[in-house]
């Protein structure tokens, strides 16, 4: 049976469905652009040239798909950027922090629009501030464990999730095709590397879903607590 389109968003990478949302607003955007405010800016000229009543509709619908755009313009960018927020596209809650980072640099934005028109508002600075603290509050709480781990995790326990799940690109010499060296220099070959790494790990493969890239080699929640557990248990090598 083919999946539903919901469910194959949900198996969209995190970074993925960022992308996703940037290009749909960036389309609302180029869009309000070309199939609004040009054309209707057009209809303005000819009937000046041709010493015709304007009418005034064309011009308010350009300055309402205008102001539109203005406010889009701040969470374009961050989800532009959000491939350096791993913490922020790989939480579980990553939709809410999207909105609410969203909302908080609309605030921010109406501020300067307000500004640009001799009018201070600096309670929408406070709001966008608000907003964008939240998120980040929501981004460093700590995810409640799904899996709950009894017990000490060994060194051997986790050498060998990251052999299966990392190890493939974290390499010295990476075994994955698209990669010639190891990201950022991350390699985990040795129990001192994996140990020097532990907290990055926790950041990318524990307290996100960030790290194995968009899950190619399919970790699961098990295996993430696993993880965590022995970092957690002091990331003690042999
Ligand atoms: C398909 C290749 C691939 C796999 C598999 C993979 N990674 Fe990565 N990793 C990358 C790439 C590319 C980057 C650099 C881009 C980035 O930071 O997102 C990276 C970056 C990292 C970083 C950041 C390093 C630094 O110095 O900031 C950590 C930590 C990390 N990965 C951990 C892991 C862990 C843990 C696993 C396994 C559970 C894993 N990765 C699996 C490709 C991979």
């Amino acid at each position: 049976m083919r999946p539903c389109v919901a469910r194959r968003w949900a198996r969209t990478s995190d970074r993925g469905a960022f992308i996703h949302v940037g290009a749909i607003i960036g389309t609302c955007m180029v869009g309000n652009v070309f199939l609004v405010i040009i054309p209707n800016q057009r209809k303005i000229v000819a009937a000046m040239l041709a010493g015709q009543p304007v009418d005034p509709r064309l011009g308010a619908m350009g300055k309402q798909r205008s102001v539109h755009n203005t406010h889009m313009t701040l969470p374009v960018i961050f989800i532009m950027i959000s491939n350096h927020y791993p913490a922020v596209s790989g939480h579980p809650k990553a939709w809410l922090l999207l909105a609410l980072i969203s909302a908080g640099a609309i605030a921010i934005r109406y501020f300067f629009i307000q500004r640009h028109f001799g009018k201070i508002q600096h309670e929408f600075l406070f709001y966008g501030a608000m907003l964008i603290f939240g998120a980040t509050a929501i981004a460093s709480m700590k995810p409640k464990d799904k899996v709950e781990i009894s017990g000490e995790v060994s060194f051997a326990t986790a050498q060998g999730i990251i052999q299966k799940h990392c190890a493939a690109c974290h390499a010295a010499t990476p075994t994955h095709a698209s990669f010639a060296a190891p990201p950022l220099g991350a390699a985990f070959d040795t129990p001192e590397q994996i140990r020097t790494y532990a907290p990055k790990i926790n950041e990318r493969a524990v307290l996100s879903t960030s790290m194995p890239l968009g899950n190619e080699t399919g970790m699961t929640d098990e295996e993430r607590a696993q993880l965590g557990a022995w970092i957690k248990q002091g990331a003690n090598i042999p």
